[in-house]
């Protein structure tokens, strides 16, 4: 397969090491082992820490273990833990996702921007791919009206990313399900990469129903990445009908074989406390939000962006004299700040904002970024 390069992976390796203040990132703030047993009764602790170090690390169950597989499952309301197949992270579930489901010629839509995964990917197939414009174009929100316009009777697949990267916005329920209703008329499917899931925003939008609950032709990605603070652990999934869960597994079966056993363990524990993770984001997300939305309403003049519905990412817009790339390049070299360059998603003149940070690095990153901002301005 031919693809074309992950721009923002390839800008985010080159500085991700080196910078103090990544405001950039697109999830929250990680957890460690640690944070993980502490949320475990105390009386607990002991034993739960004795079982991560006593676990033999031969290879796990191929789909993920049944304890995993239920407890993800039980996150939905209608689906068994044979309609789960645990993945390496969501990429690996969107990947398999549309080498099971598109052949070359087929006519898929998806958001842009986006993660870039979910245009690149069928592109490389040799999809017709139709872009469903969630940028400045609509105030970066989703017009479900120019969805519409874009099915066609050959769509096979409509992909949809709620809460959005890069700009936050969310399908409400009622769009949600006119996107699942209006691709089951053409026969098409629905593939909801709901990574962001359990990311709300005060006075955020509601989240919709993850798709694979609205019927047969929808299928949910989830990870644990984003909304739980563990990309390291590389454990996503998909929900989905069982056949389309088969023919994944069956590919699977030639590229990472099963999740590390470790992983699953790690993450088996993360579900117990779902609520706890949820309420320790908030905090973050509260904090970084407020922190944000006075640093741009100070920048009035040079900074403008429609804050995020959900999830964790906006894009910022911003008035000067410099391209995104030099921008990005120079805040990350000379101020140690990285926020991303919105050529990366196809955006000039815009800059994404991650608020899934320390709150602290967070604070000092932004008062850094505006001495830059502050400079270019009066250059
Ligand atoms: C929308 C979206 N989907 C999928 C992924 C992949 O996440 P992971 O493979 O870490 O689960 C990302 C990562 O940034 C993302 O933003």
């Amino acid at each position: 397969m031919k693809i074309e390069p992950f721009l923002l992976e390839r800008w985010m390796t080159r500085h991700e090491t080196h910078v103090k203040y990544d405001i950039a990132e697109s999830g929250i703030l990680p957890l460690t082992v640690n944070d993980l047993l502490s949320f475990e009764p105390e009386e607990a602790r002991a034993a739960a820490l004795e079982a991560l170090l006593r676990l033999p690390l031969g290879y796990s169950e191929a789909r993920g273990t049944a304890a995993l597989r239920s407890a993800l499952a039980a996150t939905y309301t209608s689906v068994t833990p044979e309609q789960i197949l645990v993945t390496t992270g969501a990429i690996e579930a969107n990947y398999l996702l549309f080498n099971v489901l598109l052949d070359a010629g087929d006519h898929v839509i998806a958001p842009y921007p986006a993660y870039q995964q979910l245009y690149s990917v069928p592109r490389a197939i040799g999809c017709e791919v139709s872009l469903w414009h969630v940028g400045p174009e609509t105030s970066y929100r989703y017009d479900v009206d120019a969805l519409e316009r874009l099915i066609t009777p050959n769509t096979k697949l409509i992909v949809v990313n709620t809460p959005h990267n890069p700009t936050g916005a969310m399908l409400s329920p009622a769009d949600a399900q006119r996107v699942y209703s209006l691709a089951e008329s053409v026969g098409a499917w629905v593939i909801g990469d709901e990574a962001y899931r359990w990311l709300s925003v005060p006075e955020g939008d509601p989240f919709a129903p993850p798709v694979v609950d609205m019927g047969a032709r929808g299928i949910s990605v989830g990870t644990l990445s984003k909304p739980y603070g563990l990309p390291g652990l590389r454990i996503g999934w998909m929900a989905g009908p069982p056949d389309v869960i088969k023919q994944c597994w069956g590919m699977r079966d030639y590229i990472t074989l099963s999740p590390g056993k470790l992983n699953d363990a790690l993450a088996c524990l993360a579900l117990r406390h779902h609520d706890q993770i949820v309420a320790r984001n908030r905090e973050i997300i509260v904090a970084n939000l407020a922190a944000a939305s006075a640093w741009i309403d100070a920048r009035r003049d040079v900074l403008s962006w429609t804050p995020p519905r959900g999830g964790l990412l906006a894009l910022l817009k911003y008035d000067l004299p410099i391209d995104s790339l030099t921008l990005a390049d120079t805040l990350a070299t000379e101020y140690s700040v990285m926020l991303a360059p919105g050529s990366a998603f196809g955006y000039e003149h815009h800059l994404r904002l991650g608020i899934g940070q320390q709150p602290g690095i967070f604070a000092t990153g932004l008062a850094e970024a505006g001495k830059c901002l502050d400079h270019v301005r009066q250059a």
